[in-house]
């Protein structure tokens, strides 16, 4: 080889040394880039033993009755895995308390006293783009804990995930166990509603489950 073509041997083995390490950062980032999987929760004691009769994800009517009491909340969210693949049919359940922080569960105290306008429990399925809405009530507080929603999601393969879904700004969320546990993971079943009207609030949550 003659001194020139060594030469430029070299040249082009220092121009490739940074490609390769640029190559190796960016596999770095893109693993790093994994979305973080949405923190397993505790069920709690008041699942509910039977599923009412309407069960659609407006949980603001039961039937043809009133209207429940309460603020509406609409919440839309999206279930994907984590590289943000979409996971459609799969079934989003929520179930939470009225607008006084009551259940409706034999075992809840109080709970002859809840709104029967409520329906207190609701499911909803993914579409193809992994999206699904409910239209709820904001909870009342019970016990001590701060407001929240209880989620329970069953993708169409793996085992179901339990979680539940907090608000922002709540006063009570740095003295619940249960938030404390999260620790950053916190953030990612924090909703932060935005007012659409004088009774009316928005919020979106993304859910992140391993994939099968
Ligand atoms: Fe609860």
């Amino acid at each position: 080889m003659s001194t020139r073509l060594r030469l430029t041997a070299i040249a082009i083995a220092l121009t490739m040394a940074p490609l390769g390490a640029f190559a190796q950062t960016s596999n770095t980032a893109q693993v790093a880039q994994a979305l973080t999987l949405t923190p397993r929760q505790v069920e709690g004691p008041y699942y509910p033993p039977q599923k009412p009769a309407d069960r659609d994800n407006d949980l603001t009517r039961v039937g043809d009755g009133a209207p429940a009491l309460g603020q509406v909340l609409m919440l839309s969210g999206r279930l994907v895995d984590e590289r943000n693949n979409p996971i459609s049919r799969a079934r989003i359940e929520i179930w939470q308390t009225d607008h006084s922080g009551i259940y409706m569960h034999p075992n809840f105290s109080g709970a002859s006293k809840r709104d029967r306008n409520f329906q207190f429990y609701g499911e909803a399925n993914t579409d193809e783009a992994g999206r699904f809405n409910f239209r709820t009530i904001m909870p009342g507080t019970y016990g001590g804990r701060p407001r929240h929603l209880h989620v329970k999601i069953a993708p169409m393969k793996g085992s179901a995930l339990t979680t539940q879904l907090y608000f922002k700004g709540d006063e009570r969320l740095s003295g619940d166990g249960i938030v404390r546990s999260l620790g950053a993971s916190l953030s990612t079943v924090l909703l932060d509603p935005e007012p659409r009207s004088a009774t009316e609030s928005h919020a979106s949550v993304t859910f992140v489950v391993r994939a099968n």
